[in-house]
């Protein structure tokens, strides 16, 4: 028996990088998917690697900036499956980039467009069919820039704080659904979204762990906060980063045995 028997879910993104590895992740522990994305090549493509693989997914072809599109992406989930246990906001671009006085205005509104009230409206049309399926469990993709600021990405900073925050206010307004709100915050993972932004082997340096994450290391975290292994979390900003939030690893001091500091001793004479 899967994890996800007899569940449905939908997730944005879902043509490609930590989507598409969610996507095939959920299909496998057994449940019915809708993969929504801008990409229709790929998402169909990722549809038929479910289906080779014996499991159920459809596509629907999803802009997340626009809400009638979210509302027809939750739609066919019913149509299609009859419920919505499970949904996954996910699609993102790195939008806007450059320091703050250079950033245009309609660069900021589509960053925070795709990235940020795409999440609002993906928590908001999910509510009335999750309730209707008894509860539910809602994920949102935001990233380490939505815990630190990072110069040259603004409004992809924002928007990703952005999440967390909506995922605070909306875990506390449906805990009485029985419908779970967290989002995950990902280091460098190697996807489409940075390639060429990084040099995989220069930004290993500063993980503990020693590398990039895969996609297949965010489904499989994503997996757990969809399934009813993780019944009694919501509300939270789960790191997956191999360390890379809590070390300054890059800052080595490899003098074993010194003492860098002021002396005491000499301080008393
Ligand atoms: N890769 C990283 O290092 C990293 C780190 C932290 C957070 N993230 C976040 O993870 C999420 C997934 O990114 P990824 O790294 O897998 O990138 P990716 O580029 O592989 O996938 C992003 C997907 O989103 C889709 N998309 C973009 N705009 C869309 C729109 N308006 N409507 C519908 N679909 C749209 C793209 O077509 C693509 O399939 C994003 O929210 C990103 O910000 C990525």
């Amino acid at each position: 028996m899967g994890r996800l028997e007899n569940k449905v879910a939908v997730i944005t993104g879902a043509a490609s990088g930590m989507g598409r590895a969610t996507a095939i992740r959920f299909a496998t522990e057994g449940a019915k998917v809708v993969v929504a994305d801008l990409n229709s090549q790929g998402g169909e493509l990722v549809v038929s690697e479910i289906a080779a693989a014996g499991g159920s997914a459809v596509f629907q072809r999803t802009d997340v900036t626009r809400e009638e599109d979210i509302a027809a992406m939750v739609d066919r989930a019913m149509r299609q499956y009859g419920r919505l246990d499970i949904t996954y906001n996910n699609a993102g671009v790195l939008g806007a980039l450059g320091y703050i006085e250079d950033i245009k205005a309609e660069d900021w509104d589509r960053t925070l467009a795709v990235l940020a009230r795409s999440v609002f409206f993906g928590i908001k049309h999910s509510v009335k069919p999750m309730r209707k399926s008894g509860g539910g469990s809602i994920i949102s993709t935001s990233s380490l820039a939505g815990l630190h600021g990072v110069p040259g990405l603004p409004a992809y900073t924002a928007a990703k704080f952005a999440v967390v925050g909506l995922t605070q206010t909306a875990a506390a307004e449906l805990g009485k659904d029985n419908i779970r709100v967290n989002c995950i915050c990902p280091g460098g993972i190697d996807t489409p979204l940075v390639a060429g932004t990084f040099r995989p082997d220069l930004a290993s340096r500063g993980i503990p762990l020693g590398r990039l994450g895969t996609p297949e290391d965010i489904a499989d975290l994503v997996l757990f906060l969809a399934s009813d292994e993780s019944r009694w979390i919501t509300g939270t900003a789960m790191v997956v980063d191999g360390g890379s939030n809590v070390a300054m690893a890059r800052f080595e001091f490899p003098q074993a045995g010194a003492f860098s500091g002021p002396s005491f001793e000499s301080r008393k004479s």
